[in-house]
């Protein structure tokens, strides 16, 4: 399986921080964003990597991980996104490094504290379709949330005012390699960006999406809070634990 780290858009959420930077450069305590994404799907047993970067600084990847040596990798692939469309919009950069292989994604400003190898596995054996990763969290209204009937998702919303659990849909996805036509049918939502939501209820809709809950803390790291939340994780207990 292939891995994708989505970290371009222009971060506006937290300016003035990413005036001048990419916000997955921005410290989680004592390493830049983007190392833990990385070191999850290194982790996970995936080393063939593309990084889709955009926004300010995006040479500064290059600079900051070269071809991944640090991480014991040989060679890291890196795209550009234009503009801001959206999560769906830049995973549609991965098509032609795909290469009709299945593929793990996961946005670069998820840190989670352990190990997704399990779950990345089981997917291997899963004939078709897609996975998602889901999490208790105190704010689902902030996220994706899934909507259950037993144990089935039956639809995921995209940041409800009045959740309908109390999870979310966590930046980790699995998908097969029809992830890049459904893209393909996708239009703008109101926030004007092709939604990954819309990826996975296309997957619901036929019948087509597994899920987890994702062991261990998680966090984003894409807002104030969020970002001092998981640097205070990071520092208390660590991240990418192997076990
Ligand atoms: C995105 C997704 C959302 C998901 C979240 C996880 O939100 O749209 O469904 O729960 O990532 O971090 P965004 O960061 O674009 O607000």
């Amino acid at each position: 399986m292939k891995g994708v780290i989505l970290a371009g858009g222009l971060g506006t959420r937290m300016y003035p921080l990413t005036k001048i930077t990419n916000k997955h450069l921005l410290p989680v305590y004592n390493k830049p964003m983007i190392y833990y994404p990385l070191q999850t799907l290194i982790n996970a047993g995936i080393e063939d990597i593309l990084i889709v970067t955009g926004g300010n600084n995006a040479g500064d990847f290059l600079r900051l991980l070269g071809n991944g040596n640090e991480f014991g990798l040989k060679h890291i692939n890196y795209t550009y996104q234009e503009g801001e469309g959206g999560i769906a919009a830049a995973l549609s950069l991965a098509e032609f490094f795909a290469a009709k292989d299945k593929v793990c994604i996961i946005l670069g400003d998820n840190i989670i504290e352990k190990n997704i190898r399990k779950a990345v596995s089981t997917f291997e054996r899963q004939k078709e379709g897609g996975k998602i990763m889901i999490k208790e969290v105190p704010d689902p209204q902030r996220f994706g949330v899934p909507v259950l009937e037993g144990d089935r998702i039956i639809r995921i919303e995209e940041k409800p005012k009045v959740p309908k659990s109390k999870y979310s849909v966590t930046g980790i996805y699995m998908y097969d390699s029809t992830v890049f036509d459904i893209i393909k049918t996708l239009k703008p939502s109101d926030r004007g960006e092709l939604e990954i939501t819309d990826v996975n209820n296309t997957y619901i809709e036929r019948g087509q999406l597994a899920w987890e809950v994702l062991d261990g803390w998680w966090s984003d790291a894409g807002t104030f809070d969020s970002l001092m939340r998981a640097s205070q994780l990071v520092a208390e207990t660590g991240a990418n634990k192997l076990d």
